[in-house]
């Protein structure tokens, strides 16, 4: 069995990819310091995969955590995806986001090159096009300057691996991840207030928030609201496992390669809220509020590359991602 270390393995992404990777037939050891997730979540991923996966409780910055593994299994790649993650936290705490995300990312590195790991999956952000010039932007689009130190974290993450062409990676630029397993076994469930629009509006028509506020009307848009690319978790990690057998199979074309992972479709903030409505028969209490800070107006992934070269597709549509998000929000207790 192909063992694959997975950083940030009982976060939102994570834990999700960990169940793809033990239904392709991997088996997924997690590294995970519990920074922005519960250990209960091991449960959930018990319940899944059909066994308990190995955890390991320690930091991604502490480089004695990697002997340790090392010494215990055969990793043969590793997904990284611990990092923190809010925007707005990260203009208030920039060296905080720096030390964990570049500073966790340079750790990991160095570990792999002493036990001798070169494959690696990176969890990088289409933040990093900013507003782009043209949507949908394909991965050929320029970097636009970060507008946060979390985004300039990511940019800064993918120069480091593309000067290290002796790690072979795939970095993969997400768009909006949303939804939950369809067992609602595990799903997202962010620490406080959400800031995301789907836990916002998940827990606003459960009752633990007030209504939803919508961040502006008046963007040169059809409807007035903001458009981003939903993609479905589960859809978002199979194209784990597509990379991983792209990485493991000698495929890739060079030593860093990037693809978007987007459905191809942009839905506006209005248009989640209904496909909401319409998949869940649930109403949505929502207001129209003022733009928020740091708002890009518009974009969707340009998935011509990820299409003819990764073997990968999202299935998922935008109804499934909420009847999803739904089943999952439902089945939780309020954290007190
Ligand atoms: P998450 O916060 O749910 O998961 C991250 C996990 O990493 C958490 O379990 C946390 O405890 C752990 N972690 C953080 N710092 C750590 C450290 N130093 N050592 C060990 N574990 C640590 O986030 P997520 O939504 O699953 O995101 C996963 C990755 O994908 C992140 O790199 C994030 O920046 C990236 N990403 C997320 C989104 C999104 O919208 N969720 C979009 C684009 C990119
Ligand atoms: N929105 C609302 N009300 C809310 C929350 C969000 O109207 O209460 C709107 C936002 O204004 C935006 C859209 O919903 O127009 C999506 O907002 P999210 O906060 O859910 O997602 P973002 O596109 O702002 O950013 C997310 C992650 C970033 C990541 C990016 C791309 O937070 O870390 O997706 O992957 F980089």
């Amino acid at each position: 069995m192909t063992e694959v270390l997975v950083t940030g393995g009982l976060g939102f992404i994570g834990s999700h990819t960990v169940v793809s990777l033990a239904y392709a037939g991997f088996t997924p050891v997690i590294l995970d310091n519990l920074s922005n997730s519960r250990i209960s979540v091991l449960d959930g991923l018990e319940q899944l995969c059909g066994y308990r996966p190995v955890f390991y409780e320690g930091d991604v910055n502490n480089p004695e955590v990697y002997d340790r593994i090392c010494a215990a299994h055969t990793i043969q790649a590793v997904i990284h995806f611990a990092a923190f993650k809010a925007v707005g936290e990260s203009v208030e705490k920039p060296l905080a986001y720096y030390r964990n995300n570049v500073g966790g990312l340079i750790s990991l590195l160095e570990g792999m090159q002493k036990s001798g790991i070169s494959n690696l999956v990176f969890s990088s952000s289409c933040t990093v096009y900013g507003e782009p010039d043209h949507v949908p932007p394909d991965e050929s689009a320029p970097v636009k300057p970060a507008m946060s130190p979390y985004g300039a974290t990511k940019q800064m993450g993918e120069q480091i691996l593309r000067d290290i062409p002796s790690i072979r990676t795939q970095c993969l630029r997400y768009f909006n991840p949303i939804g939950a397993h369809e067992s609602a076994q595990i799903g997202e469930l962010p620490l406080g207030v959400p800031n995301n629009l789907v836990p916002y509006l998940t827990q606003s028509v459960a009752g633990w928030r007030g209504p939803l506020t919508v961040h502006g009307n008046d963007y040169p848009t059809p409807d007035g609201s903001c458009i981003r690319d939903y993609i479905h978790v589960m859809d978002l990690a199979e194209a784990h496992v597509a990379a991983l057998n792209r990485l493991l199979g000698g495929k890739s074309d060079s030593a860093f390669e990037v693809f978007n992972i987007g459905t191809g479709k942009g839905s506006s903030v209005l248009e989640v809220i209904q496909a909401f409505e319409e998949a869940t028969g649930e109403k949505v209490p929502f207001t129209i509020g003022p733009r928020r800070p740091g708002d890009i107006v518009q974009v969707w992934a340009d998935t011509q590359k990820v299409d003819n070269q990764l073997g990968w597709k999202a299935r998922r549509d935008l109804h499934t991602m909420m009847k999803d998000a739904w089943r999952w929000q439902q089945q939780l207790t309020r954290p007190s």
